[in-house]
């Protein structure tokens, strides 16, 4: 048996099986002196310590918080090439959607990854994931979405399954099938067309060849309708697909009442929800994931956390990682701009980036806690306060990171706060 207990560690978690709302997400548990053992990647025992158990591997995390490991629920982080100039043309003025509609944006990037290979592909998303686990993400969420074509789509997708089956993958990926991001040059004034081809053609083969658990779509004036996308959804829903939908992020379209009427799993993004799409929401049950990195980049007004939890909704927080809106996948910034500029308290925050992160992609019976019978997948901070996430804005204070009870990023030899 292979088994890891991390003792005298300050645990901190949120607790259950299942997203928690309203203000139930300040409900997260600070137990100092604890020690957590997982035997075979699950979690056996949380409580006080029960003594040198024999064999195994014993991390010492005197002065430390144990959390779960980061969910981030939302990347896009299988792709080709980079768009440095259109970041540089949004310093000067350009907005995203009039670099999208002059061709750049996402076909800029569907052109990239249509020229790579998987190869290519495959050290990209690795080198991203390495990053990942530096600072405590235990598993991503990653889109396609950058094919817009059969081939490309169904690669991104392989991708991450070939990923996830190398035995030195530090990161487990959750595939989101996002065939519907943009409207492909192929299918230029054809929006309509374009959906009818996913629907017969591509969605089926990523059903058959398990490639994805979710079905996703850019809802936004100028991609694709509300009407549209319900047709998308409603297809994926039919042949098993859990549902996602990037809603309400430019302006209001709808998106949030939309993911209330189809059960969605999550709505992200939420920049611009009305109240009814919010109040909607959270009568559905449907997580709410909030992207600050991307409001942040953008220069948008970040979505409205508080009246979402105030009024019982789920929030989730996730990066956003993508090769234009958002190149950034870091977590320490999304904590600090959601606790800074959000309102969020840190416990809604840490609880936004786990166990509801885990709900958003359908796993929180599986990960998001530190609970028996969960998946031993932690972070140890190099604090000993969870306060120091935001405190210490923008800056990583992961020491370690560990999948499924193995080790997979260690900065123990690197403190700050403990040789201070
Ligand atoms: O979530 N909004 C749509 N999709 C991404 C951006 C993708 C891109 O610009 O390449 C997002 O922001
Ligand atoms: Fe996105």
């Amino acid at each position: 048996m292979n088994r890891l207990r991390i003792y005298n560690a300050t645990i901190v978690t949120p607790r259950g099986n299942s997203a928690l709302a309203g203000s139930d997400m300040a409900n997260v548990e600070r137990l100092p002196g604890s020690e957590v053992v997982v035997e075979d990647g699950i979690i056996t025992h949380v409580g006080p310590s029960r003594g040198d158990l024999g064999s195994g591997t014993d991390i010492d995390a005197r002065g430390r918080v144990v959390m779960p490991g980061i969910v981030d629920s939302h990347t896009h982080l299988v792709f080709g090439g980079w768009r440095p100039e259109e970041f540089g043309w949004r310093l000067r003025g350009d907005s995203y959607m009039s670099i999208m509609n002059r061709g750049g944006g996402i076909v800029n990037t569907m052109k990239a990854t249509r020229a790579a290979t998987r190869d290519e592909l495959t050290h990209k998303t690795l080198a991203l994931l390495r990053r990942m686990a530096a600072m405590g993400v235990t598993t991503v969420e990653g889109k396609s979405g950058y094919g817009l074509d059969l081939d490309t789509e169904l690669l991104q997708l392989q991708v991450m399954a070939d990923i996830n089956a190398m035995p030195e993958n530090p990161v487990d990926i959750a595939a989101t099938f996002l065939g519907a991001h943009a409207v492909p040059p192929e299918w230029a004034g054809n929006p309509d067309g374009y959906i009818d081809f996913i629907i017969s053609e591509v969605l089926p083969q990523v059903k058959n060849r398990n490639l994805a658990h979710s079905c996703d779509i850019f809802c936004e004036k100028g991609v694709f309708t509300v009407e549209q996308s319900r047709r998308l959804l409603t297809a994926a829903r039919d042949i098993g697909f859990s549902l996602k939908i990037h809603a309400d992020e430019i302006v209001t379209t709808g998106g949030a009442e939309l993911s209330a009427e189809l059960g969605a799993l999550s709505a992200d993004h939420l920049l611009h929800a009305s109240d009814e799409g919010i109040d909607a929401m959270a009568r559905a049950g449907v997580v709410a994931t909030l992207l600050p990195l991307t409001a942040f980049t953008l220069r948008e007004p970040y979505a409205r956390a508080r009246r979402m939890i105030d009024s019982g909704c789920a929030v989730a927080l996730a990066t956003d990682l993508n090769p234009g809106s958002c190149c950034s996948g870091s977590i320490p910034l999304t904590f600090a701009l959601a606790c800074i500029y959000m309102n969020m308290s840190v416990e809604e925050a840490i609880t936004a980036m786990t166990l509801n992160g885990a709900a958003a992609i359908g796993r929180a019976g599986m990960i998001g806690s530190i609970e028996p019978g969960k998946q031993g997948d932690m972070v140890i901070l190099d604090a000993d306060t969870p306060d120091f996430l935001p405190y210490f804005t923008g800056m990583n204070i992961a020491a370690v990171t560990i999948r499924a009870g193995r080790v997979v990023y260690d900065a123990t030899g690197d403190s700050i706060y403990l040789n201070s």
